[in-house]
């Protein structure tokens, strides 16, 4: 235990000589400012690496992780983080990655009190109730469990698509687009559910619109 924690400051200082043997300005310049064309929204799985994964380097991807990627507009935390990214980072893609073998995921099938991640939870079991009719078709759990993971993903766009901040920005400059992702820990590929962006804004505009288009063009410079 303590060799192991004491390795990732031996595992750090490789790091940074390899970094400035490649570049003796690099930190200089990581240190200037940042400018990422990408917000990722992910599970907090040790397993599932955002940077890692998508061959991703320091200042590439904007990150926001937590227990099976679940977007609520109660929660500050990742409200503020799409919000920041969109209006001052301006990322040009929105990702959503869920990812099969998903512990939130199974946890919200089963029907335990999970005390505090109750609530938390609870956002997966609506995602369930949306579906249910779905779902409950599919005779094997595995195969169900699986589909349930997909349709959070799907279920978490919809939530970002919904923020007024997205759908301004989208207005104004035809991005950020959401993307829904799932990683599969299987094979260690990314799937993209390629999730209908386009038309998921425009139905979702009928009850959640947020902006006057008018108003948002009069304020384009
Ligand atoms: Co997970």
């Amino acid at each position: 235990m303590a060799d192991s924690y004491k390795a990732i400051f031996e595992h750090n200082k490789e790091w940074v000589e390899a970094k400035l043997s490649d570049n003796p300005n690099y930190f200089h310049e990581l240190a200037k400012t940042q400018h990422p064309e990408y917000l990722y929204i992910g599970c907090s799985d040790s397993r599932v690496t955002a940077e890692d994964m998508m061959g991703a380097q320091p200042g590439d991807v904007f990150v926001h992780r937590n227990i099976a990627n679940v977007i609520n507009t109660l929660d500050m935390s990742s409200t503020a983080v799409i919000q920041y990214a969109v209006e001052h980072l301006k990322v040009k893609h929105i990702i959503v990655c869920g990812h099969y073998n998903c512990g939130g995921v199974k946890a919200a099938m089963t029907s335990q009190d999970l005390g505090l991640l109750n609530p938390w939870l609870r956002n997966i079991r609506d995602v369930y109730r949306l579906h249910q009719k779905e779902l409950d078709a599919i005779q094997e759990e595995a195969r169900r469990y699986d589909r349930l993971v997909e349709l959070n993903v799907q279920e978490q766009c919809i939530n970002v698509i919904k923020m007024a901040c997205v759908q301004e920005r989208y207005i104004l400059e035809e991005q950020p687009v959401v993307h829904g992702w799932v990683f599969d820990l299987r094979s260690g590929k990314i799937i993209d559910l390629e999730i209908d962006f386009e038309n998921i804004l425009k139905d979702i505009q009928k009850i959640y619109n947020l902006t006057d288009s008018d108003w948002v063009m009069s304020r384009k410079k």
